[in-house]
């Protein structure tokens, strides 16, 4: 199943749909000819399709699906079941449905659809717009490792990919789906401490956002164990130290295990799970 040879419909080309299509077709992955997306905006369409030129965009789901390989659903959770009412008469049996749905199992994918319908699920999240995205993906019953292979390939065109078991995808959804917020929350407030030390503010963002970028390229590139890292930065007696006690102090590890927790559990609820 190689993904030059798919024909696959997006179905809601909102911040996570779109970015995939850019990612698929700019990086040269699928004809963009093989490329159907939908949502119910004309405008935003419009303004879209000179972004994608030569994808197939439009308000009607129905003909985006016919003769789709793979139908991704991208629309929020609100809407999934309105928009797989109206397509599955026009599904074949083998079509793979791929869904970035926050908290809706294959199992409950699959139950919308005919038996053995193969059915993948993946937690992306929004730095795939900028091709950096992390994505957790896990097979439902009835896909196979070429679907999931397959699927591997569609999200490593905008990030990085790791496969889990369906049962870790709501600790997925609280560390990696949400995690974006948090370390937005992180920028901003590093950036509000060098405003208070007197820096500019345009000043203190720039150097928030590269030290965070640089950072975690660092991580990525040597994988050393973030304690190693920040012992590198670690003066006996230093400033770095004296900063770190204070975070220890408010808790900060305990925060972030807590907070994704928090996340996770959220997600559970949702999911009725
Ligand atoms: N954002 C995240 O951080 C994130 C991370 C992981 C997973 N997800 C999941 O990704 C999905 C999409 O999230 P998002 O952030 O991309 O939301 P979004 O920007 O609101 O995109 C959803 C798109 O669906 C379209 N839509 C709604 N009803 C439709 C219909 N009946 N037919 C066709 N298109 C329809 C909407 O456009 P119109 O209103 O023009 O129709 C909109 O562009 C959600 O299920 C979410 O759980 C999101």
């Amino acid at each position: 199943m190689s993904l030059i040879h798919q024909t696959i419909a997006v179905i809601g080309a909102g911040n996570i749909g779109r970015a995939l299509v850019r990612g698929l077709i700019t990086g040269g992955h699928i004809d963009p000819s093989k490329v159907r997306a939908t949502r119910r905006n004309r405008n935003a369409l419009d303004i879209l399709q000179e972004k994608l030129p030569g994808v197939s965009l439009g308000t009607d789901n129905k003909e985006a699906v016919k003769g789709a390989s793979v139908i991704v659903l991208a629309v929020k959770p609100a809407n999934w079941l309105t928009v797989v009412e109206e397509i599955r008469e026009f599904t074949e049996p083998d079509t793979l449905i791929v869904s970035v749905l926050a908290g809706l199992t294959t199992a409950r994918i699959a139950q919308e659809f005919p038996a053995n319908q193969p059915v993948i699920r993946t937690m992306p999240n929004t730095p795939m717009m900028v091709y950096q995205g992390a994505t957790a993906v896990c097979a439902g019953n009835s896909a196979s490792d070429e679907h999931l292979q397959l699927v591997r390939e569609m999200f490593e065109a905008v990030g990085r990919v790791e496969k889990v078991p369906e049962y870790l995808m709501d600790a997925v959804t609280g560390l990696s789906g949400s995690g974006p917020a948090y370390v937005y929350m992180l920028i901003e407030a590093l950036t509000d401490a060098g405003v208070k030390q007197g820096l500019p503010r345009s000043t203190a963002f720039r150097l928030t956002k590269q030290t965070v970028l640089g950072a975690a390229k660092l991580a990525d590139q040597t994988d050393k164990h973030p304690a190693i890292l920040r012992d590198e930065v670690t003066t006996p007696g230093g400033t770095s130290i004296a900063a770190i006690a204070e975070l220890e102090q408010h808790g900060l590890r305990t925060m972030f295990i807590h907070a994704v927790a928090t996340a996770t559990e959220r997600s559970k609820e949702l999911s009725g799970n």
